[in-house]
């Protein structure tokens, strides 16, 4: 479809300009460059919709985000613009004056995650959810690492949750991502560790298609790759170079989203004709409302077998605290103690089956041969 670009716009709120202090489903305002609308070749009006309740106008958000991508990732799209208009719709009630609206403006092209940066490293990573992944991945990690100090490269690492708790452990980092926005994100949460953690840790802008290269053939004692591999038409490309990084006795630690549980967010969300339709899909647009893919324990440990890596173990992530959030439930982040013994709770679930074979990501930990 060369670069034709599908825009959906929700229309018909009449608003100003918002002065940033708004709400949004991302939980965050972006300024709205008008200049960014146009040149669009065609163009999907998702709906207008109006009323009052933030819960339904998030979801409604959601859900016409969800269905734009959808479309035009079917269509071919090559870039996705999106944008909402959120607020009160000041020609019905011209005596309120707006003080709680909101812009979005979202275009996926090229580095998708220059847009999604904010989203994934300050968001996500915020909630009971973010804190249990680090912990729990971390806790398996540290099962098959050598003791510190080792290197470790993170492949498409992003704002370094997962590689920095390493770096503050001992271990040399190198953290390859190629989004600027994500490098960014390292950058500034890295500034805010001490400066032996900081000289510890290497931020390489590249694809991960190109991680042998863009290390100079270094070979580390852990390569990690998480919540990447989804974001890949196949995961082929990626998995060769994660296993060719990895030292002879090395770790190669992947995360990834389970294709034998894709029926459980559609289900929790109560989207049950797309829960049904979910339970033999392998594709569909994730949490971060771009499109994203699904692989299985068995198919991705004979792909890193067939690379020389022998799986070891594999792990489920979250259980539970994922299925509170999607059935609606609210989990305070700032209560350390619950969040400690929610954290306790998933760790064990992770090891277990049934558990860890529910959950919607799965942790694969292999080890290189020798030779
Ligand atoms: C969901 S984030 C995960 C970040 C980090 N691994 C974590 O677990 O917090 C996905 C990351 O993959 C990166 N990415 C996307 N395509 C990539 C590729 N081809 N090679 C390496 N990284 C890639 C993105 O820039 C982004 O930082």
């Amino acid at each position: 479809m060369g670069s034709r670009s599908w825009q959906g716009l929700e229309r018909g709120t009449g608003l100003g300009r918002g002065d940033g202090a708004a709400w949004s489903a991302h939980g965050h305002v972006r300024p709205c460059p008008a200049g960014d609308l146009t040149g669009v070749e065609a163009t999907i009006d998702v709906a207008s919709w109006h009323a009052s309740d933030r819960e339904a106008a998030t979801t409604f958000f959601r859900t016409s985000t969800r269905d734009l991508h959808e479309a035009g990732h079917r269509a071919g799209a090559t870039q996705i613009t999106l944008a909402s208009i959120i607020g009160i719709a000041v020609p019905f009630r011209p005596s309120v004056q707006p003080q709680r609206f909101h812009w979005y403006l979202g275009v996926v092209g090229d580095d998708i995650w220059g847009r999604l940066a904010d989203q994934f490293a300050d968001d996500a990573y915020a909630s009971v959810k973010g804190y249990v992944r680090t912990y729990v991945m971390h806790q398996q990690l540290l099962e098959h690492l050598p003791p510190p100090p080792a290197p470790v490269l993170d492949v498409g690492g992003g704002a370094g949750h997962q590689s920095f708790p390493l770096a503050q452990a001992g271990y040399d980092v190198t953290l390859l991502d190629p989004s600027s926005a994500m490098l960014d994100k390292a950058r500034q949460r890295l500034q805010r560790l001490p400066a032996e953690v900081q000289r510890r840790v290497t931020l390489l802008p590249a694809d991960g298609e190109n991680a042998d290269d863009a290390v100079n053939g270094q070979r580390f004692a852990a390569v990690l790759c998480h919540g990447v591999l989804g974001y890949q038409e196949q995961p082929g490309p990626l998995v060769n170079q994660l296993c060719r990084c990895a030292a002879a006795g090395g770790v190669v630690s992947i995360m990834t989203g389970n294709a034998k549980t894709t029926a459980v967010r559609p289900a929790l969300e109560r989207r049950w004709a797309d829960a049904l339709a979910a339970f033999d899909a392998r594709t569909g647009i994730g949490v971060l409302g771009v499109p994203s893919r699904a692989d299985t324990v068995e198919e991705l440990s004979e792909l890193i077998r067939s690379r020389g890596v022998e799986p070891l173990c594999w792990y489920g992530v979250w259980l539970f605290v994922d299925w509170l959030e999607f059935s609606g439930a609210e989990l305070d982040p700032s209560d350390a103690q619950q969040v400690a013994a929610t954290a306790a709770v998933e760790l064990e679930a992770s090891r277990r089956d049934p558990y860890r074979q529910l959950s919607r990501v799965f942790h694969l930990v292999g080890r290189r041969g020798s030779s």
